[in-house]
């Protein structure tokens, strides 16, 4: 198994979709894919509702995901760690115990060459065009993501 943890602040509008994108592009019986905000005030929230009706329109349900905060013991559990923006990386980093721990940890875009930011906005106080913008980066993201691991 190969388990691939998606981090943003809140868990609740960038790191659901990526987490709802990925797993719907990668076998589940050898991928496991889980997300965590940085955050705790979102705890046990469902996905933004604004996140939940982006992904319903492009075919992928994240409505039974539930906010949970990333934890150190995440370093363990999962092998790869990716962020949407630098304040999240730095967020991580942050509890990293060793090197081996940093070494999980990128941000997402950075997969995608041709795009103009490496940092995935936060859509929260934006409208439904800003989250249409963040699955357009998320899906081209996660695409080049399982194409690799499937490779
Ligand atoms: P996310 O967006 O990190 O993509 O889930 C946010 C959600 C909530 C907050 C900030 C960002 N907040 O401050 O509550």
């Amino acid at each position: 198994m190969t388990n691939i943890l998606m981090v943003c602040l809140g868990n609740i509008c960038r790191s659901p979709l990526a987490h709802g994108l990925l797993e719907s592009k990668l076998p589940q019986d050898s991928f496991y894919i889980d997300s965590a905000g940085t955050g705790n005030f979102h705890i046990g929230d469902p996905p933004d509702h604004r996140s939940i009706a982006v992904a319903k329109s492009n075919g992928i349900d994240i409505s039974n995901q539930q906010a949970r905060q990333f934890k150190v013991s995440d370093f363990d559990a999962f092998d790869f760690i990716y962020v949407m923006d630098q304040s999240n990386y730095d967020n991580v980093i942050a509890l990293a115990r060793h090197d081996s721990d940093k070494e999980k940890v990128s941000r997402i875009l950075k997969v995608v060459d041709n795009v103009g930011t490496k940092n995935v906005p936060d859509p929260y106080h934006g409208d439904l065009s800003d989250f249409e913008h963040v699955f357009s980066l998320l899906n081209n993201a996660c695409t080049s993501i399982s194409k690799s691991l499937l490779a």
